[in-house]
């Protein structure tokens, strides 16, 4: 009797974290954008298995649903940092001169948007305005705002962060 070598397959790939995710939610298409964000909060980005599940559970193609992680700032493909670093890049804070915050971070963790450094402590993004257009030029780090921010501001959060152990 030939004996057949297994393959994988979803069924015995399955993730029991996924599973208990889409577990939660109706086979509906408009379920779509929740479950990617359930899926952000608990693995912190859309891993690769999660796209596949996501798109045998709702039957969408991964095409459509990699458009839609891409299209929404909030979603990331890979692993975020211990520290997340979002420089606005909206009008207002770009006219101030948030660009050079922002290659200044490239050039000081060797990172380019959407990445995270090799020890995984830091990880970089360019945003849209997230509306503290007051306090032009702005960038966050794990969501906390600095305002009328410079080089030398973002240079001493930096400092602090990289001495951490
Ligand atoms: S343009 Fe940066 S907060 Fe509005």
């Amino acid at each position: 009797m030939e004996n057949k070598k297994c393959e994988g397959c979803s069924e015995c790939n399955k993730d029991p974290d996924m599973e208990k995710i889409l577990s939660k939610y109706k086979q509906e298409k408009d379920n779509l954008i929740q479950i990617l964000n359930e899926v952000q909060e608990h693995y912190g980005y859309i891993p690769e298995s999660a796209q596949k599940a996501i798109s045998e559970y709702l039957s969408i193609p991964m095409a459509e649903i990699y458009g839609v992680v891409t299209f929404y700032s909030r979603f990331t493909l890979k692993p975020k940092g211990k520290y997340h670093i979002a420089v606005c890049l909206g009008t207002a804070c770009f006219v101030k001169g948030s660009e050079k915050i922002l290659d200044r971070v490239k050039e000081r963790l060797k990172i380019d948007v959407g990445e995270t450094t090799k020890d995984g402590k830091f990880s970089l993004e360019a945003t849209r305005c997230i509306g503290a257009c007051g306090l032009a030029p702005v960038f966050t780090i794990n969501g906390e705002v600095y305002g009328k921010s410079t080089v030398k501001m973002m240079d001493e959060v930096l400092d602090k962060y990289i001495a951490e152990n």
